[in-house]
């Protein structure tokens, strides 16, 4: 996969993807609140697809302040975000695909972690390596930890309505007339090269529960909201 799009916008992105994500920041302050409402304070975190560490700063509250972080990210420029964020507390960045063996080689180690986070970087796969990736969560996540894990999902298309996709189109183009969306971002964001471009494939709500429930994962979907959801598995061996 090409990481030139996320390179290319990683100083915008905190700044402009709840903008264009209509359900990102709720999603991120439901992860919170799950960690909030849970027994242990996580210590041992990875961020799958890290960005500029954007999901680890959102559940950070409710985390083991001396606790030790893994990023992992296609897009050095989004590493590089994410360790100025970070700081201290990093201690592996890996910059890397993480649905090829080398990076999952590192990544996915037996038991590694109390809590996973894997947070709108999962939609760019087929299926069958979404799957993939998920198995390796669930062997790296331990027993009673987390895998916290959002995306983009498939909308259901009522009556072949393309309800969600007009409802986020309008939000964007109401961010767009207001000025909240700046022209130097959306200027990255459509002059990308055919080559730049990446794939979009939600997946369905049962299709990602049903791979983590096979990867070991107790699952509920507490939040969808326009396209988005947040799922919580919670490694039960
Ligand atoms: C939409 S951003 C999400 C960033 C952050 N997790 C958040 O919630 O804001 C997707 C990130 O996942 C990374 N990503 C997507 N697919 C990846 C893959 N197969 N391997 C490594 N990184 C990937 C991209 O480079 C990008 O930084």
């Amino acid at each position: 996969m090409r990481f030139a799009r996320y390179d290319r916008i990683a100083r915008h992105y905190p700044q402009m993807w709840p903008l264009i994500v209509p359900g990102y920041l709720p999603i991120l302050n439901g992860m919170l609140d799950v960690l909030r409402a849970g027994p242990n304070r996580p210590q041992e975190i990875l961020d799958l697809g890290c960005g500029p560490g954007s999901a680890t700063v959102a559940v950070a509250p409710a985390c083991d302040p001396h606790g030790s972080i893994t990023l992992v990210d296609g897009s050095a420029a989004m590493v590089s975000a994410a360790q100025d964020v970070l700081g201290d507390s990093v201690q592996h960045a890996v910059v890397g695909d993480f649905a090829e063996p080398a990076v999952a080689a590192q990544v996915y180690v037996a038991q590694a972690y109390d809590l996973a986070l894997s947070s709108f970087a999962l939609h760019h796969l087929e299926d069958p390596l979404k799957r993939q990736v998920i198995d390796g969560l669930g062997l790296s996540v331990r027993k009673g930890g987390l895998l916290l894990l959002a995306d983009e999902i498939a909308s259901d298309r009522p009556a072949g309505w393309d309800l969600v996709p007009t409802i986020r189109a309008r939000i964007i183009q109401e961010h767009l007339q207001a000025g909240r969306i700046s022209h130097e971002f959306w200027e990255l964001e459509t002059s990308l090269s055919a080559d730049d471009h990446l794939p979009f494939m939600p997946a369905r709500v049962d299709e990602i529960t049903s791979f983590m429930a096979r990867a070991g994962f107790a699952v509920s979907c507490p939040i969808i909201i326009l396209g988005s959801a947040l799922f919580v598995g919670v490694k039960t061996a």
